[in-house]
């Protein structure tokens, strides 16, 4: 496949001051802060290899800011030390620690700046000309001899470290975004039907958003609600009360789309038709009636064998997102059995997203599932048609570099 942006073949990185954007947002213990899954930093093992004669400095998010997760990258950059990686950490982004420390950055050795979003202005969106003028960029591109973006999880993001430097460095992509556009084109171009989405986890504002774009494409025949955003989708269709909303971050700007895809796309969007809850630390099955105002923790039985069957049936399956709180073993039984039927189902299956990947890996499914993509928001916004905000911004640089 030729692509129209450039890629580490197209660029002489040896001995080059290479400034690398990657994903390795991890899934994080709530308690415990500790990083519980390093897929996505193994997925960019490739990159970092070719890149092993450079003097790399990787620039990484993790979580949002106020979100459980948002933590340091420090865990993440011991992690790339026990991948057998010459990786060091600074606590800083584009200040003058940060400046010394890859201003001594040698050949073979990567460094870590500390998480991007810990720089508020990293959170503003827009186009790449205007993202660029953020001090995050202005400040560090003078130091670099090429830009990389790997980061295929977070390219529908148009922020500052992920579409800003493409203005105004040499930019290429990764071997990781490379594999996933190869992958998910392939994947993709098939007119083939049923077309199945399973979709949950939380992030819903996103979700009920891209989720109404990917409707208005009509490539779905059936999306498959769980997680927080099918608890989102139950409130909205009246199924369960009001009062359960109050675990749902974003709920109040969701729920009028939740509203309006349900009258819209009745026919194709399937909602849980019983829960999980907790009980005396116990998991109960039940109907919504026996919720006794216990959070949605995993879709029930009966649910499971519904989504279960339209599964296997499928020709083509998506998966983002679990379908319950899968990080306690008692709740991850909806989302280990989805999985199972996604490896399954003979047609074509791509599970995208952190959490389900990482679980998909887990269980031992990689080789039965046709690609898990380490995209998840990024993923289904690929599905759409739209082409992915680091792309365009990439395509751009290209033709710059051709000038
Ligand atoms: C993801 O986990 O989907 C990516 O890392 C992007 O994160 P975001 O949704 O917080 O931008």
């Amino acid at each position: 496949m030729k692509f129209a942006f450039k890629t580490l073949d197209d660029i002489d990185y040896i001995g080059k001051r290479i400034l690398l954007r990657v994903d390795m947002n991890c899934s994080v213990d709530p308690e415990t802060k500790q990083i519980t899954d390093i897929s996505r930093i193994k997925a960019i093992k490739e990159t970092l290899n070719d890149l092993s004669k450079s003097k790399v400095v990787l620039m990484a998010h993790q979580g949002r800011p106020g979100s459980d997760d948002f933590i340091s990258l420090e865990q993440h950059t011991q992690a790339l030390r026990n991948l057998g990686f010459n990786a060091s950490f600074v606590d800083d982004i584009f200040g003058e620690k940060a400046k010394k420390a890859i201003s001594q950055v040698k050949d073979g050795e990567i460094l870590v700046l500390q998480n991007v979003r810990y720089f508020e202005g990293e959170m503003k969106k827009g186009p790449p000309q205007e993202v660029a003028k953020e001090k995050i960029v202005q400040e560090l591109y003078p130091l670099f001899d090429f830009f990389v973006n790997d980061a295929f999880g977070a390219s529908h993001r148009s922020q500052a470290s992920i579409v800003g430097f493409t203005t105004v460095l040499p930019s290429v992509a990764g071997r990781l975004v490379e594999k996933e556009i190869r992958t998910l084109t392939d994947a993709t171009d098939t007119d083939r039907h049923p077309w199945t989405l399973v979709l949950g986890g939380s992030k819903v504002e996103d979700k009920v958003e891209i989720l109404s774009k990917l409707l208005s494409t009509d490539r779905v025949d059936n999306a498959l609600m769980g997680g927080l955003i099918g608890t989102l989708f139950l409130i909205a269709d009246g199924k369960i009360s009001e009062g359960y909303s109050k675990v749902i971050k974003g709920y109040e700007s969701a729920v009028e789309t939740a509203r309006e895809l349900l009258r819209n796309y009745s026919s194709v969007i399937t909602l849980p038709e019983d829960a999980a809850v907790e009980l005396d630390n116990k998991r109960l099955d039940c109907d919504f009636t026996q919720m006794q105002n216990n959070p949605f923790l995993d879709i029930g039985p009966k649910t499971i064998n519904r989504y279960e069957k339209t599964i296997k049936e499928s020709a083509v399956v998506f998966a983002n997102g679990p379908m319950g709180y899968f990080e306690n073993e008692l709740f991850a039984q909806g989302t280990m059995k989805i999985l199972d039927a996604i490896a399954d189902c003979k047609g074509v299956t791509v599970v995208g997203g952190g959490h389900m990947g990482a679980m998909a890996e887990k269980m031992g499914l990689e080789n039965r599932i046709t690609h898990i993509s380490t995209g998840g928001g990024a993923t289904i916004n690929f599905l759409t048609g739209k082409k992915l905000d680091l792309i365009a911004a990439l395509e751009a640089a290209a033709k710059r570099m051709d000038e």
